[in-house]
């Protein structure tokens, strides 16, 4: 979660394989089911093009009724995710944690939480996943431990501890006055005074996270030493939670506040000045001698990757991310495409643009829903055609040039769900934040896979309520639906997977002057290209393809997907796209 001023601104148990492949698919559909995936250049690049998920383990398979998912529910869904087309899987926090923040507060890195299992059960979900050939990428939390990781407290015990310097300690600026005007992400300073050794502890987020001090050149080692050991057990990558904010200003100058169009200050969600965290806690250079230094240690592992969560607002810094040499992060999530949280084509363009032109021909790894963001519909929906909408940025997610990371549940259209009362929330964020901040409850609800008791999440009693949403969204109810969201996934996944243009190709985006569609081809040698238009409005339109420098001849397509209930176009130039439809075609 970005919680900085500017963004402040701004299945019946398993279900059977076949019963994902409905009887009564159309034939382009069951065309694509026959295709086999496109081969990789190597192994070692799987990443590039890759569809990652990520689970929320807390909330994806609860397998022993205490009401918390598990390793052992997350292993007896890989059949389903199998079935989805998913390549890899992203578990957020899976160790010892005292739970502060749902795991984001470690306490031991190289073991597992007995909330969700055991290292046996790890073993056998890395084991049973490799079989389907999905990949386990783990959440690397290098910001900042838990404050009772027994590094911290060694650290707190004695200003003459070895550890002391393991974390940011420093002294106040006078009696009762913390050394700067930091403030935590999660509200209030950032500072925490510790009366025993009269210093205080600096905390980027939550008052139980003290950051660790990547100038201490020990600290560095004990966190790649723990990458390696947990790639030694098949892990494939990490994500790596809040990197840029590995260093802070070594000269602990004041942040400055955030101001409005009129000059005033921005007050956050805390009810506090809003502050500038950019080149003194957030994004300082250091960051990519660290990163450099990472890339090495995971290349001692052949085919294993790098994610960052980088939040950023320039694609400069973006393009930074993968190293002046490409020897840095090969996926830093782009959130500039995902976090637009407006239907604006222009925007979008542009973004999706600087993606494919900007980022020094990289990888782009575009990212909508994750745990710490409202979904879909709570961003993007105008609560009367949301499931148009997600089935809209399903195919701008899917049929660009990209990696593609999407968040559990979004493939049933799950809905944000937040809490109605403040004595329900369980996100620290938004106990301290609420009611303007209502936390991160509402898009980390279990995952709904039936529409029986607890949506088959549970038999016991779920840690987070169920939205009631769930009887009509969930995996059994949307498996037959032919025009489920559900099947929409399971096509575009396909089509994103089979079509090695869809999958590869260079995105060029069309129609640039167009304010109510969003077109673009994909282009790659020797195979017939591949155009999509979105109709970003909420009435139908009529489209034409301007194809103009792009090299295609021909007007004629071949529907390979479009919005249930539109017709196929005779050509390029009368397309009919409803309200927020999607057309795909290939040039024929
Ligand atoms: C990242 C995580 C978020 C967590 C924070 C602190 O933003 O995604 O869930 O609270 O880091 O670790």
């Amino acid at each position: 979660m970005k919680f900085t001023a500017k963004t402040k601104m701004l299945a019946l148990a398993l279900l059977p394989a076949l019963c994902f492949a409905a009887p009564s698919l159309p034939a382009q559909t069951r065309a694509l089911a026959k295709t086999s995936p496109v081969e990789l250049k190597s192994d070692t690049d799987w990443w590039k093009g890759a569809v990652v998920y990520e689970i929320y383990p807390r909330s994806f398979q609860d397998s022993n009724g205490d009401g918390i998912g598990d390793l052992n529910g997350i292993a007896s869904r890989l059949d389903y995710l199998k079935l989805l087309g998913v390549d890899a899987i992203w578990l957020t926090p899976i160790y010892p944690s005292p739970q502060v923040d749902f795991g984001y507060d470690i306490s031991d890195y190289e073991a597992i939480d007995p909330a969700y299992g055991t290292m046996a059960d790890f073993d056998h979900l890395v084991a049973e996943a490799k079989k389907r050939d999905i990949k386990i990428i783990m959440d690397m939390v290098m910001n900042h431990t838990s404050d009772k990781h027994k590094w911290f407290l060694e650290s707190e015990s004695s200003k003459t501890n070895p550890k002391r310097d393991w974390y940011v300690w420093k002294d106040g600026k006078g009696p009762g006055q913390p050394p700067n005007n930091w403030i935590s992400d999660f509200g209030h300073s950032a500072w925490q005074f510790d009366p025993k050794t009269n210093q205080y502890y600096y905390h980027k987020f939550y008052i139980q996270q003290p950051d660790l001090n990547w100038d201490n050149p020990a600290v560095q080692k004990a966190m790649f030493d723990t990458c390696r050991f947990w790639m030694k057990r098949g892990v494939y990558g990490f994500r790596l939670d809040a990197i840029p904010t590995l260093f802070e200003d070594p000269q602990l100058r004041d942040e400055k506040p955030v101001l409005d169009a009129n000059g005033k200050p921005v007050i956050d969600a805390f009810g506090e000045e809003a502050l500038i965290t950019e080149g003194v806690t957030d994004n300082l250079p250091r960051v990519h001698d660290v990163e450099k230094d990472l890339r090495k240690v995971i290349d001692e592992f052949p085919g294993r990757v790098l994610i960052g969560e980088t939040y950023f607002d320039k694609v400069a810094d973006l393009r930074r991310s993968y190293g002046l040499h490409d020897d840095e992060l090969q996926l830093p999530m782009d959130f500039q495409v995902g976090m637009i949280n407006k239907l604006d084509v222009a925007a979008f363009r542009t973004r999706i643009n600087e993606a494919e032109t900007e980022i020094g021909g990289n990888e782009p790894l575009f990212v909508f829903d994750n745990h710490d963001n409202p979904r879909l519909d709570a961003r993007y929906g105008d609560g009367v055609h949301d499931l148009d909408i997600e089935r809209m940025l399903a195919a701008l997610l899917f049929a660009s040039r990209d990696t593609a990371l999407f968040y559990y549940g979004d493939e049933i259209a799950m809905k944000t769900t937040p809490p109605t009362r403040v004595e329900d929330v369980r996100d620290p964020v938004g106990r301290s934040g609420w009611p303007k901040e209502k936390g991160r409850d509402g898009e980390r609800t279990p995952m709904q896979w039936t529409p029986g008791p607890n949506a088959g999440f549970t038999t016991g009693t779920p840690w987070l309520p169920i939205p009631p949403s769930y009887t009509l969204y969930n995996v059994q109810t949307e498996v037959p639906n032919f025009d489920s969201m559900l099947n929409w996934y399971k096509q575009i996944i396909a089509l994103h997977k089979t079509n090695p243009v869809v999958r590869s190709g260079k995105n060029v985006m069309l129609n640039t002057s167009d304010t109510k569609v969003l077109a673009w081809a994909r282009l790659l040698d020797g195979q017939p290209a591949v155009v999509v238009a979105c109709n970003f409005t909420a009435e139908a339109q009529k489209f034409s393809f301007d194809l103009t420098g792009t090299g295609i001849a021909s007007k004629q397509a071949r529907t390979l997907m479009k919005t249930p209930g539109s017709s196929d176009p005779a050509s390029l130039d009368a397309v009919e796209l409803p309200p927020y439809g999607v057309y795909i075609g290939q040039i024929e």
